[in-house]
């Protein structure tokens, strides 16, 4: 029995035993190990036809002595101490060439760190970005991979089998050494709390502002997800506007609390962009957005304070705004996002010399991921002729979009704005496009203040040099 398997896997909970269930189907014998005895036992007895792929192991040492040298392990445990604490017992075990790869949703430096820590003992830490979910686990992840080129060679194969494919092309793709297929899946999940924020503000608008019930609103998102705007988040925003509550027969949308959860990717991506000094003003709308939110307490004493009144306003939106128009505003706001996101990867790619591929960044997104959408099958295409440099809102397919659906979503944003409808991340894409598109800003003004308070100096527009000018005398 020993040295009979491929691949290991650590962590049985709801992802790891999907993806122990796709590797197997895939044809790969694997061992299994997870810290209760029982859950790995319930495992293997419900793996049903695979459960002669599968092999369990009642302690690591056991699970090492299973697996084909060099090993590679997969961890799929809860982000943050445990996967260090799993190293510190696992590492010792292990031989020079050995690779551990850990899936979770893990902070990109501590990736750097655990590789770097690792490094000495000549075992290969791989940081796997994983999107998806528990149905991606099972039928085919995107994956994100992040780690050495003999781990990409020892279980890249095996990760393209079990990724998901778009045409036939797995989306698996090599990010770069250590943290940078966790910096990618960060990005994806700053985009994906833009991409969610962004439809939520537009059923805000049609909630509030047109007065429509869940039950209208979900054909309207059906239609959508027929066009440009087609993605897995649109359809399944119909199929949730769709879904009664058992106990009151309300669309359950209504019945929820509406505090948005967050487990920190979005934050870290926000504070990435920050320290690489890309403005990813949507993104960070978006997270703000979701902290307001789950403040209900302090919201519901504020609205106290205030007197607004919005009946007049939003009376009329219904004659000023229409559906079409919030689906342009919405694909509008959609290219502000990834433009900021892919600005950030290009910052990355740069700041941490990986070799983080655009295209094919696009293309790993384009199935099996939360962000999956014909709209990144458009950013591979502009990426297959563009250079990785190139700000996506410049790209000559994206300028034409923004072009022809800017009034609409200025229309959206200040219609809103009138009708008292929070829209910070549609207003602040909008911001971005101005912003990026303003050929002489007014940061004239900041420099000037700059340098009068504290002698920092500034540059003119018609002379080489830097001048500094007693401004208070
Ligand atoms: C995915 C998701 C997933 C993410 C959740 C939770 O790609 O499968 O990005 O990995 O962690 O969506 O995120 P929040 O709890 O922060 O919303």
């Amino acid at each position: 029995m020993a040295e009979q398997t491929d691949v290991g896997l650590i962590g049985l909970a709801v992802m790891g035993s999907n993806l122990a269930l796709n590797i197997a189907e895939k044809g790969y014998r694997i061992a299994v190990y997870d810290r209760e005895v029982e859950v790995t036992d319930a495992f293997v007895a419900n793996s049903g036809t695979l459960s002669s792929q599968i092999f369990s192991a009642s302690d690591l040492k056991s699970l090492v002595a299973m697996i084909k040298r060099p090993r590679s392990i997969i961890l799929l445990i809860k982000a943050g101490s445990p996967v260090d604490q799993v190293i510190e017992t696992l590492a010792p075990l292990l031989e020079e060439g050995d690779t551990i790869v850990d899936g979770g949703n893990t902070e990109f430096n501590d990736t750097v760190r655990r590789s770097n820590k690792l490094k000495e003992k000549g075992i290969h830490f791989v940081g796997l970005g994983l999107s998806g979910g528990e149905e991606g686990a099972r039928d085919g992840p995107s994956l994100m991979f992040g780690g050495s080129e003999h781990s990409w060679q020892q279980i890249g194969p095996l990760l393209q089998e079990v990724a998901v494919k778009y045409n036939d092309q797995p989306c698996c793709a090599y990010m770069g050494p250590d943290g940078a297929g966790n910096f990618v899946k960060t990005i994806h999940n700053g985009i994906e709390y833009a991409d969610m924020q962004m439809i939520a503000e537009i059923y805000g608008i049609m909630k509030d502002g047109f007065g429509r019930g869940a039950k209208e609103m979900a054909p309207v998102f059906t239609r959508w997800n027929e066009g440009e705007l087609s993605s897995y988040l649109i359809e399944i925003t119909a199929k949730v506007l769709s879904v009664d509550d058992d106990e009151t027969s309300a669309p359950l949308v209504d019945v929820i609390l509406d505090k948005a959860g967050q487990k920190g990717t979005g934050r870290w991506a926000v504070i990435e962009a920050q320290k690489l000094g890309v403005g990813a003003t949507t993104i960070e709308a978006a997270v703000a957005a979701r902290s307001l939110s789950a403040d209900r307490e302090g919201r519901l004493k504020t609205a106290e304070c205030f007197e607004f009144d919005f009946n007049e306003a939003r009376t009329q939106l219904s004659n000023t705004v229409s559906d079409e128009d919030l689906e342009q505003a919405l694909l509008l706001g959609k290219i502000a996002a990834y433009a900021q996101g892919f600005s950030i990867l290009e910052a990355a790619r740069a700041e941490h010399q990986w070799p983080l591929p655009m295209k094919e960044i696009a293309e790993v997104w384009r199935a099996g991921c939360i962000i999956r959408s014909v709209f990144l099958s458009r950013i591979a295409s502009v990426y297959a002729t563009e250079r990785a440099e190139t700000n996506l809102l410049t790209a000559a397919y994206f300028a034409d979009l923004i072009n022809n659906g800017h009034q609409a979503l200025r229309k959206v944003v200040s219609h809103a704005v009138l009708c008292g409808i929070p829209v910070p991340a549609l207003a602040s894409a909008l911001s971005y496009i101005d912003g990026a598109a303003q050929a002489k800003s007014t940061a004239n003004l900041i420099q000037a203040q700059r340098d009068c308070f504290g002698a920092h100096t500034y540059k003119r527009l018609d002379k080489e040099g830097s001048y500094h000018t007693s401004w208070l005398k």
